[in-house]
């Protein structure tokens, strides 16, 4: 048995003169116990994953009564807090790793990945400064350059890991601002299709919203490379000073890749900085298809990946890589007299200076464990099983005639709608509504957990599909539920 060192917990509960003394020290063979205890409903919740409903929720009305309370003044047995959080609070929530949540961009972590976040809770690691951590910091250095160059980057080039794709677009932005010398009318360029957190992020950094232009997109919701040239020119002809385009390697809505080389090109001739979103998308890369695609994306200044969508980790895991991490330590490094020991030489990074958390934790162990378990060829594979089944799940929806895809699946995305059978043709006015009652029913009954966009101003069904655990069969009868639910419905809207 490891003994604990420093004050013992073994008559912990009294102090100096009899006085009972109340400690947060636990008692090892209390936490081996409680530990397995946590990791067994881990494993049991993985088990039996595919029996439980998609997704659960309550409103306010509801939780309140079961959850608020005061702060007890004493502590309480574990046993029942882990029941209560176990059989009360867990359950209320999206099972965002269930094989048929489909709904936004989910995220299915590796039991390595999981293990990882529990060492690194344990061990407490400040993963700030190489002083603090020279171990972990040479992981997340070694997870860096495994990115870069899957990524098609330079030797050199790195990044940070960060706590996910809204932080790493906020980061990619400032370090462009910076970049450019903080231009007093800076304007920046994303796709009308771009994530929200790019114009949130361009907020935060002080950016005028009038600044923010959103490209065209055409059909297949890709940036209209003359859009983006036209935009440039009037921004000049006005006296903006443009220093930054933004593009997709796989937008949410609909999984669309941009037309990466050739906003490169016009990146470089314009003397941007080149930014791509790849949170959702960017892992795809790996793929042998997927990789021409995207094509041109070894040429920007810098992408934001999510290792916590598409490369199996857990929340909160993302990235921001940059081929020249100088620019991103000009534009976050800090100096004060306190940090003085930290400084190592450039050799050791101080991820602190690649971002605004000084305080950070060892999020690298979880990839690196990960891939080091399962392999790379693992990931990889996974990340094509996903777009085969979104592949074979559009097929069958554009064979069903009841069925109508609305745009061509993109990666594991694929958007649809139910627009009955033909001799019975919903009206198009009503379509909208009887989609969204189907997806009402479908989710409420836990069957499976969707989400909905708009696509040309209709309302889309959408799969999102990445998840280790979801079978072509998943999808198969999510679909034919769809459709008995659709045709149920279908009578009774817009009538
Ligand atoms: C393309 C894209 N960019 C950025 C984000 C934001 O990432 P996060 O939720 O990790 O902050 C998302 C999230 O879905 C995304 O799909």
């Amino acid at each position: 048995m490891t003994e604990l060192t420093g004050d013992r917990p073994s008559g912990h509960r009294h102090g100096p003169a009899g006085h009972e003394r109340k400690s947060l020290l636990e008692d090892p063979e209390e936490m081996r116990r409680s530990g397995y205890e946590v990791v067994d409903a881990i494993v049991e919740r993985w088990a039996t994953l595919r029996d439980g409903p998609a997704w659960q929720g309550a409103t306010r009305e509801t939780t309140e009564p079961m959850l608020h309370g005061p702060a007890p003044e004493e502590g309480r047995e574990l046993d029942g807090l882990l029941e209560k959080v176990l059989g009360e609070v867990m359950p209320l929530a999206g099972r965002i790793d269930h094989p048929r949540f489909l709904a936004f961009i989910p995220s299915s972590p590796t039991w390595a990945s999981v293990l990882a976040t529990f060492l690194i809770s344990g061990y407490n690691i400040f993963q700030g400064t190489w002083l603090e951590s020279s171990g972990p910091s040479q992981i997340e250095v070694t997870v860096l350059d495994w990115f870069r160059e899957w990524l098609g980057y330079p030797a050199g080039s790195s990044g940070v890991l960060t706590s996910g794709g809204s932080a790493a677009n906020l980061l990619a932005i400032v370090a462009a601002r910076e970049a450019a010398g903080n231009p007093e009318r800076g304007t920046i360029y994303l796709s009308e299709q771009s994530h929200g957190s790019l114009a949130r992020a361009a907020r935060v950094a002080g950016i005028d919203p009038g600044r923010v232009r959103l490209v065209a997109a055409d059909g297949a919701s890709r940036i209209v490379p003359a859009s983006l040239r036209a935009a440039l020119a009037e921004d000049r002809a006005g006296g903006l000073h443009p220093f930054l385009v933004v593009g997709n390697a796989g937008t949410t809505n609909t999984g669309a890749i941009d037309p990466l080389a050739e906003i490169a090109g016009i990146a470089d001739g314009e003397g941007l900085w080149y930014h791509v979103d790849g949170a959702y998308g960017g892992f795809a890369i790996l793929d042998p298809e997927i990789r021409p695609l995207m094509a041109g994306l070894e040429r920007s200044d810098s992408v934001t990946l999510d290792p916590h969508k598409w490369f199996f980790q857990p929340y909160e895991t993302g990235c921001l890589m940059v081929k020249d991490p100088g620019r991103l330590e000009t534009a976050f490094r800090i100096a004060p007299d306190y940090l003085q020991d930290a400084a190592w030489g450039p050799e050791h990074v101080n991820f602190c200076d690649r971002g605004i958390q000084l305080t950070r934790i060892f999020r690298a162990l979880r990839i690196w464990l990960s891939v080091q378990r399962y392999g790379l060829a693992a990931h990889r594979a996974e990340i094509s099983r996903a777009i085969a089944l979104a592949r074979g799940a559009a097929a069958r929806i554009r064979a069903h005639p009841e069925l109508e895809l609305l745009a061509p699946p993109g990666l594991g995305i694929v958007c649809f709608r139910y627009r009955g059978p033909e001799h019975a043709a919903v009206p198009a006015t009503a379509l909208d509504e009887l989609n969204r009652r189907i997806q009402d029913e479908i989710v409420q009954s836990g069957f499976a957990m969707m989400s909905s966009t708009r696509l040309g101003g209709r309302l889309s069904l959408r799969f999102c599909i990445l998840n280790i655990r979801t079978t072509e069969e998943d999808l198969a009868d999510t679909v034919d539920r769809i459709v008995t639910v659709g045709w149920r419905l279908g009578g009774s809207v817009g009538a």
